[in-house]
């Protein structure tokens, strides 16, 4: 008897499977989006005065809500680091390469820096600080950059591979970055705390245990990891200005530079690229990825509350625009794909705009646009915004308007 009742649920699976995905087909149709109010990021604020107070609930109740909240058992981890190899000459003098292992709540995070060349304790460069999604050997072709031994997605036996060397560096312009005056900090995001809806038993979960529905799921836990690695730069690193670290992130990891940046005051500047759901799109739009697809597909992304707005946006007392009015009144890049429909380009912009009255009321220009621009043609005000033509992915495009916007506002 229970192997036919085994038998039966094993044929109906894929029935089953496919009835899911029906029910989260997306919706791309302008027209079909629910009307919608947002929440008005300064409800009961008319001062600037009144914004830190203000921030701070904005704060607690994305964390406990969406993100989750970092408990206190993380605040007591012991953060060390050592010099993992020694400083390497690279790009014909240009810049140098340094690796850092920070050990971590148990786990080894390894950092590439690169350094422009004329860097040093009396004349410190501004850098951006970005996780990669495949290694750090995949972000630059050189030998020397150690191979991380934590679990790869879509990798022969889950593991890193030398032959992946430079894989990503279409990403990570690393030569324009040093030359442009900036460093570069990055570190592989599955060292923390890996990819994968496992119950929170590995990465830092292992050692921090499980989640309460409040507590901190994957995405809170990179951008916690993101702070901590602030911290080492602050402290050991004199060749970089530890108060000019643009954040940035590109997609899963865009959603995680922005909770970085919103939580950490510390980020002089945050770059969300492509972050979409969950990232810089307002969810109300319901437009490409959903609340409900993205809680039903990577369950380990946000906190177990976050479920309750499944289906269910209207009930958010929040939306995405209040996580990048968090940000305010610091300079926030949004990029997004023309392409990109599953990001909502539009719902990025349209998030921009609705966090511009609290940049405002803190007396910078915030967005200067009403109007999502063309292609092609970004606006650089203290919210910077472009959709670029293509695809979800990080170009030399995003680059060339991330400098210069880092320029303006952190002058290497
Ligand atoms: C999926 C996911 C997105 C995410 C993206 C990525 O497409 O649905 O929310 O941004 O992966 O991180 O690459």
């Amino acid at each position: 008897m229970r192997s036919h009742i085994i038998a039966i649920i094993a044929a109906l699976s894929p029935l089953v499977m496919i009835a899911e995905d029906k029910k989260f087909e997306p919706n791309y149709d302008e027209s079909l989006i629910p009307d919608y109010a947002l929440p008005n990021p300064l409800e009961g604020v008319t001062q600037a005065k009144q914004w830190s107070a203000k921030r701070i609930e904005w704060l607690d109740l994305l964390g406990r809500e969406m993100f989750g909240v970092i408990p206190k058992s993380f605040t007591d981890v012991n953060v060390s680091s050592l010099i993992s190899s020694p400083d390497k000459t690279i790009l014909n003098g240009r810049g140098k390469l340094r690796q850092l292992t920070i050990h971590l709540a148990g786990q080894d995070i390894k950092v590439s820096l690169f350094l422009p060349a004329n860097a040093s304790a009396a004349a410190p460069a501004p850098a951006f600080l970005g996780y990669n999604f495949s290694g750090n050997h995949s972000v630059f072709n050189d030998p020397d950059i150690e191979l991380t031994n934590s679990w790869m997605r879509k990798k022969k036996d889950n593991r890193a591979s030398a032959e992946d060397r430079g894989a990503s560096s279409s990403r990570w312009p690393v030569e324009r970055i040093l030359t442009n005056g900036f460093a570069l900090a990055t570190v592989y995001y599955g060292d923390v705390d890996p990819d994968q809806d496992d119950g929170f038993k590995n990465g830092v979960h292992a050692q921090l245990g499980k989640p309460a529905p409040h507590e901190a799921a994957s995405i809170a836990t990179w951008a916690w990891a993101l702070s901590r690695i602030l911290d080492v730069i602050e402290s050991e690193i004199v060749e970089i200005d530890a108060t000019k670290v643009a954040v940035f992130g590109h997609s899963r990891l865009g959603k995680t530079s922005l909770w970085a940046g919103a939580s950490d005051s510390r980020f002089a500047l945050v770059i969300s690229n492509n972050s979409g759901c969950g990232g810089a799109a307002l969810s109300r739009r319901k437009i490409g990825e959903t609340v409900s697809r993205i809680t039903h597909s990577f369950p380990h992304w946000f906190c177990d509350n976050f479920d309750h707005y499944a289906n269910n946006e209207d009930a958010m007392p929040f939306d995405n625009h209040t996580l990048l009015a968090m940000i305010a009144p610091r300079p926030l890049y949004v990029a997004s794909a023309e392409e990109d429909r599953w990001a909502d380009p539009k719902g990025e912009f349209l998030s921009c705009l609705h966090a511009s009255p609290v940049y405002k009321l803190l007396g910078t220009e915030g967005l200067p646009a009403t109007e999502i621009p063309q292609v092609n043609q970004p606006i650089h005000g203290q919210i910077g915004y472009h959709i670029r033509t293509g695809r979800h992915d990080v170009t030399d495009y995003d680059w060339e308007q991330y400098i210069k916007f880092a320029k303006q506002h952190l002058n290497p």
